[in-house]
């Protein structure tokens, strides 16, 4: 059982809102769209926002409109977050920045944040709206972090916690404490809900950082090597640099040498590949003990394979 069998006809139905939501009057922006719509994503957002609607009480109307936004927000950030990676493919295809060119790559982007704001701003809950706006500040603001750390071997690891947390952890974080608000949940809960997300978001981004360095467009449906290749440093690159003082002005020199097979092969050797899955591993049991607040259930059992699962 796929930890989505729960909640399958609800995503179902946001998977339609997408397709009406992703479209425009105007043909040739709507053109554009529709490309982008046909490329379906994980939803692993979406089905956060319907599991913790599921785990807190239950999921509404309401749910299915704060899943969509959650995911025009996510496509929105990724459509910029492609173009200041330059890079080539997504989802197994060519990027919007390849397909149309910068501009209208971060135009796009725009127009679908600013179509998720209109959803939001019809049938939303107040405070939803307002974790909605927050949180798209906290991503900008992780982007932005980033951004200004490339290429600086001072990077430490609290630096980079704290910048995946918000360009990645703060989304996760949001889709779960929505999807419990929605579901009339008490305080409490809303704060395990947004626990649980932001542990799993950390997780999720420890991997996708490791998938950089150790998979190929193939497995990843993406250009590997795009971190190395754009100066950002990641968890086991910033461990590989820490982890024997002595070493350290000899690995800088090689950094800015190797290829990334070669990389690839000295953070294995030092143990940094280990330590990175180390790290995810720790943070998707922390997400794991945050179900402890709430009763068993059908919602429970998926969100807690869910966490599992993120580590494959
Ligand atoms: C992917 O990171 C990118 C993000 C998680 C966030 C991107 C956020 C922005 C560009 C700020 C703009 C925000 C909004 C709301 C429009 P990655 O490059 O490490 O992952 P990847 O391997 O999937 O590219
Ligand atoms: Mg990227």
């Amino acid at each position: 059982m796929t930890p989505f069998e729960s909640i399958k006809d609800q995503l179902d139905q946001v998977q339609g809102r997408l397709l009406d939501l992703m479209h425009s009057s105007d043909p040739l922006v709507d053109s554009c769209l529709r490309q982008l719509s046909g490329r379906k994503g994980k939803l692993l957002r979406p089905a956060l926002v319907l599991l913790s609607g599921q785990l807190a009480g239950r999921v509404r109307p309401v749910h299915i409109d704060l899943a969509s936004a959650i995911e025009l927000i996510h496509t929105a950030s990724l459509l910029h977050d492609d173009v200041i990676d330059q890079a080539d493919v997504r989802r197994g295809r060519p990027t919007a920045n390849v397909l149309w060119g910068n501009t209208a790559a971060v135009l796009l982007g725009d127009f679908l944040l600013s179509r998720a704001f209109t959803l939001m701003s019809q049938d939303a809950p107040e405070a939803a709206l307002t974790e909605l706006c927050r949180t798209a500040e906290t991503l900008c603001t992780g982007e932005l972090k980033q951004n200004l750390f490339r290429s600086r071997s001072d990077i430490t690891e609290d630096d980079y916690f704290s910048i995946i947390e918000s360009k990645t952890a703060a989304l996760f974080a949001c889709s779960c404490r929505i999807g419990a608000m929605a579901a009339a949940a008490a305080e409490p809960q809303v704060t395990a809900a947004g626990e649980y997300g932001r542990h799993l978001g950390i997780a999720f981004q420890i991997m996708d950082d490791l998938s950089d360095i150790r998979s190929t467009t193939d497995t990843s449906g993406k250009t590997p090597g795009t971190d190395w290749l754009h100066q950002k440093l990641t968890l086991p690159v910033i461990h590989w640099l820490s982890s024997d003082p002595t070493q350290k002005e000899s690995r800088l020199r090689m950094l800015s040498e190797l290829d990334i097979e070669h990389l690839k092969s000295h953070l294995q050797q030092a143990g940094s590949l280990e330590y990175a899955c180390r790290a995810a591993e720790q943070h998707s049991r922390q997400a794991r003990e945050q179900l402890s607040h709430f009763g068993p259930s059908a919602a429970a059992e998926a969100l807690s394979t869910l966490a599992q699962n993120i580590l494959a």
